[in-house]
């Protein structure tokens, strides 16, 4: 599908969208009233009957507010499938009351959560797997598992959703399609779409209802107001769609990460104040998902708080997602796009899988010849004619024109600088508008053509695809300034962009994508893997302020988790019976830690750096090595505990947590003992020991070798070594120790052990930092 796009739709589009960011869509009015929505948390169900649950709770919740009537009034939700709970709308002082009594677990504030989307411009897009792709053939493209969307919903008339070719919705499926405003479940939801609720009374129960949806800037159904659902839900497990392109470029087939893998959509996240979702929705949602029947579990949503710990009451995806895990759900979660800091990411819970965003391939890149015949490569949506060499100027205040400047926000051009000639400008950081404002500041002068020098990783808006205009990096506007003073007549020549499919180039770890190391508990590695999520050409809601014929390109870690949860949805159809943390330690051992072109991984940021496990954890994703790792490291819920227990949580906060009571041992284990697929060792004072178990999913008779690649500053043994299994042994347990050669602190050097057999590498990273400061040692 051609998408035209004319300059005046751009203009009012980056209007609202500046708008948008602000939160500017809806205004909604507290509701005032001194009742705020809480969670009453009574952990795992007692029995198996839903109906006598919620009754249960009603009864629980009349005996607080005095009457049935009144209790049924103040009711949100009742939790009953995949824990056991209630929302409701209590005073503080009704609160406590329940917080009291003795069957309630804990009583947690209703919290807000948002999407993780930053809206980069840059136009760039492609599949990022190929179709001929191993796992994606012996998956049969993930048909059978069921992707839970929690998002802003779907618009289902998206092609990107259609039910060509799929067998029967997947017998395991227990979940409904609910019709509303403007979805009607007989019409909207098909094979692919094989479920769609929408929750938000735990949202309204706070603003006030109902909601304004007067100018379809919201539905009450699953319909997708926003865009974001529909995005990620296409990304994550969308139908093929062919010949998509933008002006011709980049054409061909956009499809999602399973495009045979059905899809549960859970509308959580609303368009009120720039989409808000709320933890008592998210949980009714999490409840409803584990009952349906779900596989996977995909949320591009983090806290709006800047740290939560797993056992945070206001965290209700730590919550959720231990109740999903623990059945044997995977669920995938965005880092969140606070980087390039350090100790930014979120969702750091050790039984999610948390996902940061890579750049992939520059897709159209354009080259610019200089007159000296030296060429360098930008990026452009221009789609001709060409520009033959001509005169190119770089306005600098001195001897030009008073008023001209270089900087592509305040150029101010007199004709006669500037017709017929290609303009040079550089951004200055973080100006959305600037490529907008400098294009058509050289237009209106009569120049031919804009050369934009910008950071990477800024969020700018595009050039104009009707005039043209190439953005380049720092670096390479610099090398044009040199070559502009270093010449009497400085000529260029802008050529036309090239589609490149399939060839990824450096691929980097996104300047906004948050980074380690978790701030929660810093022996466990976060994020645990990266994926694709700058420039991601997907569909969305034709009400998506960047919507363009019912496709958009957004950036994001919000878009990095959904190519995680197809492949998640391709290694569950492909082993069945894999646990979340086997499917885990499967992305993160075979992950491309140098590029698929065998090129290193940088990590945007300022100074851009060499990617490390805080940036990407075990590295981009790599999804036909992952489908066959040869060993894995495995957890379990006992595992969850023995973190739990590790990181100090007493035995009541635990039990809150897990919703049964739980006893640690009296000699707390070691939190360096978890079997998470990496080693993250904060303070190492002279030496240290920790465990680990593999256990072989290749062929039974298999010999594993160890490789590694010491932490500067570090000797690193592990025995036994080599690993020999056989058919009787299929499960190891390892020791590896690491010792500092020198006695200073120092900030955390990386390094690998790698197992390898004729066939496989696992690779798990190693991350350590050497501390001589009692106080801190201590902890570990
Ligand atoms: C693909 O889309 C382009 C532009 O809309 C159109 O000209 C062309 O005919 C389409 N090709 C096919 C095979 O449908
Ligand atoms: C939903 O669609 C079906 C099939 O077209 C139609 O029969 C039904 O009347 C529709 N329901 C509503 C509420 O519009
Ligand atoms: C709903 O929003 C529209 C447009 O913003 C406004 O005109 C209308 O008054 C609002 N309705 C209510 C009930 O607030
Ligand atoms: C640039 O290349 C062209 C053709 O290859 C050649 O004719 C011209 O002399 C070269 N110019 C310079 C400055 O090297
Ligand atoms: C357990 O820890 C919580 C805080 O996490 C604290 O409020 C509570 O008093 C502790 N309970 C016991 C028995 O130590
Ligand atoms: C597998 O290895 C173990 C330990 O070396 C050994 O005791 C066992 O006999 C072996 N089993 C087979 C079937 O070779």
């Amino acid at each position: 599908m051609s998408i035209p796009l004319s300059s005046v739709i751009l203009g009012l589009l980056c209007l609202l969208c500046v708008l948008n960011d602000q939160g500017i869509l809806i205004k909604m009015v507290a509701a005032n009233t001194n009742s705020h929505v809480h969670i009453v948390y009574l952990g795992e169900r007692q029995h198996d009957n839903p109906r006598l649950i919620t009754d249960s709770h009603h009864d629980l919740l009349a005996t607080i507010v005095g009457s049935k009537s009144l209790a049924s009034e103040l009711m949100v939700y009742s939790y009953r499938h995949g824990f056991s709970g209630f929302a409701a709308k209590l005073t503080e002082a009704q609160a406590k009351k329940f917080a009291e009594l003795p069957d309630v677990i804990r009583v947690i504030p209703n919290s807000l959560h948002k999407l993780q989307t930053t809206r980069s411009w840059d136009f760039l897009g492609l599949s990022p797997h190929s179709p001929s792709s191993y796992i994606l053939h012996n998956s049969n493209m993930g048909d059978g598992v069921i992707i839970g969307v929690l998002d802003t919903g779907i618009w289902p008339e998206s092609e990107s959703f259609n039910e060509v070719g799929l067998g029967p919705v997947p017998s395991q499926w227990k979940g409904v399609c609910e019709s509303g405003e403007k979805f009607n479940a007989t019409l909207h939801c098909n094979r692919k779409i094989i479920g769609a609720r929408w929750f938000n009374d735990g949202l309204l129960a706070e603003y006030g209802k109902p909601l304004n949806t007067s100018e379809s800037t919201e539905f009450m159904s699953p319909r997708d107001a926003h865009g974001h659902g529909t995005h990620t839900s296409s990304t994550a497990a969308g139908s093929f769609v062919t010949n998509v392109s933008y002006k011709g470029l980049g054409q061909g087939t956009i499809r999602g990460g399973a495009p045979n893998a059905r899809l549960a959509i859970y509308k959580v996240c609303w368009n009120v104040l720039g989409g808000q979702c709320s933890a008592a929705d998210m949980l009714k949602a999490f409840d409803e998902a584990i009952h349906d029947g779900v596989d996977v579990l995909s949320l591009s949503i983090g806290s709006s708080l800047p740290l939560f710990s797993d056992v945070d009451e206001r965290d209700g995806i730590a919550t959720g997602s231990f109740h999903a895990v623990a059945r044997g759900i995977t669920v995938v979660c965005a880092a969140a796009n606070d980087g390039p800091s350090a100790q930014t990411v979120k969702n750091t819970a050790p039984w999610i899988i948390t996902v940061a965003a890579s750049t992939m391939d520059r897709a159209f890149p354009t080259s610019i010849t200089l007159g000296n015949n030296k060429t360098f490569l930008g990026q452009s949506m221009f789609t001709g004619p060409e520009i033959g060499f001509t005169s190119l100027i770089y306005p600098e205040s001195e001897g030009l024109d008073p008023t001209a400047t270089g900087v592509c926000e305040s150029l101010s051009l007199s004709k006669t600088m500037v017709t017929g000639k290609v303009v040079l400008c550089f951004t200055s950081r973080g100006r959305r508008l600037a490529v907008t404002t400098a294009s058509a500041a050289v237009k209106l002068a009569g120049g031919v053509g804009l050369i934009v020098a910008k950071n990477p990783s800024d969020g700018l808006y595009p050039c104009d695809d009707d005039f043209p205009c190439i953005e380049v990096d720092y670096e390479i506007g610099t090398r044009i300034v040199f070559y502009i003073r270093s010449t009497r007549y400085p000529l260029v020549k802008l050529n036309l962009p090239k589609t490149i499919v399939g060839k990824p180039l450096l691929a980097k770890v996104a300047y906004f994508s948050s980074r380690g190391p978790n701030s929660v508990a810093p022996a466990i590695l976060k994020p645990d893997i990266a994926a694709p999520g700058v420039n991601i050409l997907a569909s969305t809601s034709p009400l998506d302020l960047f919507a363009d014929g019912g496709y958009a390109m957004h950036s994001g870690t919000s878009m990095s988790t959904p190519h995680v949860s197809g492949i998640v949805a391709l290694l569950k159809a492909l082993h069945r019976n894999w646990s979340p943390a086997a499917i885990r330690s499967a992305l993160v051992t075979t992950a491309w830690r140098n590029g698929p072109s065998g090129l290193p991984i940088f990590a945007e940021g300022s100074p851009q750096k060499l990617a490390n496990p805080f940036d990407f954890g075990g590295g981009i994703v790599n999804p036909n090595a992952a489908a066959n790792p040869g060993l894995v490291y495995d957890m379990g819920k006992a595992d969850y505990m023995h973190y739990l227990c590790a990181m100090g949580y007493n035995n009541s906060a635990i039990s809150r947590l897990t919703g049964h009571s739980t006893t640690c041992p009296i000699k707390r284990p070691s939190i360096l003992d978890i079997n998470l697929p990496s080693i993250t060792i904060p303070s190492l004072r002279n030496s240290i020991t920790v465990t680990r178990t593999v256990t072989n999913v290749g062929a039974p008779k298999s010999v594993y070798d160890a490789t590694i690649d010491p932490p500067l500053g570090t000797v690193v043994s592990v025995k036994p070594n080599p690993l020999v299994f056989n058919s009787t042994v299929n499960i190891l347990t390892f020791e590896i120790t690491i010792s500092t050669t020198h006695q200073m602190n120092t900030g955390y050097y990386f390094g690998s052990l790698t197992w390898t057999d004729t066939v496989h590498a696992v690779r798990i990273p190693l991350s350590v930092r050497t501390e001589f400061l009692q106080h801190f040692a201590d902890d570990y």
